[in-house]
């Protein structure tokens, strides 16, 4: 079984730290924690005991803690150190190697890696200190997930609350799988855009999203950090990724750009090429003399942007080609003009492919062209996986 070391410090988002040790026992992942005097204003050892079904560690020079296990072998015995939330405060001592709690000698004397959520007022999280203490923390290899945007327990509006638990527990997940894409952040995409015309109706495909779903368990499951950028699907969220939901393919464009830096992207979903201005209210058909007629603008190319060399271009990008007629010329074209790596090109010429369980693909790459014989869709979002995994090998 897989151990963290759970350092809870001091604010307001402690309470989400319970919520998160639910999910990783849960997950299976053994949780050990350590609390320190600002976080015990917030949540109590009592709680964390009863989560962790452990001990709950506090204080530097306990006696009877040293006796069961030294502050040095506590350091260590886990498989990564956590800290969730992760004050201003405690990100400084983690900069300057302080040691003057139980909590802070840990992260130094830690042989492990490091994962931080940090949460604090939108001022401290923007203020040049914090910055900077930021970057020479991802400079070391500590591992972050950044805070989310919101409304604060303070009255204020930005970024700086701690990210919600199911995408901290994401990131421990990706920090612990040992296979061969760990370290790797992989961007998927999938299902269908809605595009609405008007409060109550859309323009949409066929698109189930399942394809692309799979391919962000498959990819997930050889280790690498998956972050899974969806539109309006009936699916469940997969486990041990982080799950963006958007709706219309320009918030999938921005969270796409929000998700970069990336190793790998996969762009699986079936985006709109066109939206319409959406009404303000219901069109409605009693007492226009006319049917309404929809001028349709071009959405912004996600895979085509992504594609684009420069510094933040993913170092594989996979295109998808959902075509009804000359499917190999087609698909080749694609790539070309999109520039991205490889294209997984399928015919969707009514064979049940679009929203069906299997897949039969042409993967076409730098080196050629391999026919893909008809399987299911989990097996090829496997066989993909694989392929990716050569690429970095
Ligand atoms: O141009 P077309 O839509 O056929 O290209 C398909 C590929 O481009 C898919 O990988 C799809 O996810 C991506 N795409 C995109 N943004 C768009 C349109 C398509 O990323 N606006």
């Amino acid at each position: 079984m897989k151990r963290i070391l759970l350092i809870v410090s001091g604010g307001i988002a402690a309470y989400k730290a319970l919520e998160l040790v639910r999910l990783a026992t849960k997950a299976g992942i053994g949780v050990t924690a350590v609390l320190t005097a600002a976080g015990e204003k917030f949540v109590t050892p009592l709680s964390l005991q009863a989560l962790t079904g452990g001990k709950v560690y506090q204080d530097l020079f306990s006696l009877t803690d040293e006796s069961e296990m030294g502050h040095i072998e506590l350091s260590r015995a886990a498989d990564l150190v956590v800290i969730a939330p992760a004050t201003a405060n405690i990100l400084a001592k983690l900069v300057a190697g302080l040691a003057d709690d139980l909590a802070s000698t840990l992260a130094l004397a830690t042989d492990k890696p490091v994962l931080v959520a940090p949460a604090m007022n939108v001022r401290m999280w923007e203020h040049a200190a914090t910055r900077a203490n930021m970057a020479v923390l991802q400079q070391r290899g500590v591992l972050v997930v950044p805070p989310d945007e919101g409304a604060m327990a303070c009255g204020e509006f930005g970024p700086g609350r701690l990210a919600e638990p199911p995408a901290i527990l994401a990131a421990i997940e990706a920090a612990l799988n040992d296979g061969p894409l760990k370290g790797k952040h992989a961007i998927v995409t999938s299902g269908p855009t809605h595009e609405p015309i008007d409060p109550v109706r859309y323009l949409a495909n066929r698109s189930s999203g399942k394809q692309g779903h799979a391919i962000a368990a498959a990819l997930a499951a050889l280790g690498a950090r998956v972050t899974l950028i969806s539109g309006p699907v009936s699916l469940p969220d997969p486990f041990g990724m982080v799950v963006v939901k958007v709706e219309t393919a320009r918030e999938m464009h921005a969270a796409v750009r929000n998700a970069l830096p990336a190793d790998i992207a996969v762009c699986a979903a079936a985006v709109a090429d066109w939206h319409v201005a959406p009404a303000a209210q219901k069109l409605k058909k009693h007492g226009s003399a006319t049917p309404p007629t929809l001028a349709l603008s071009e959405n912004p190319d996600i895979l085509a942007e992504i594609s684009k060399p420069g510094t933040r271009r993913p170092a594989l990008v996979i295109g998808f080609a959902a075509e009804t007629e000359n499917l190999a010329a087609h698909a080749t074209d694609k790539r070309a003009r999109k520039h991205c790596d490889w294209i997984v090109a399928n015919d969707v010429s009514g064979t049940g492919i679009m929203g069906g369980d299997e897949n039969e693909v042409l993967l076409i790459t730098g080196a050629g062209t391999e026919s893909w014989p008809r399987m299911g869709k989990t097996r090829l979002a496997q066989k993909l996986a694989d392929k990716i995994k050569e690429f970095f090998a």
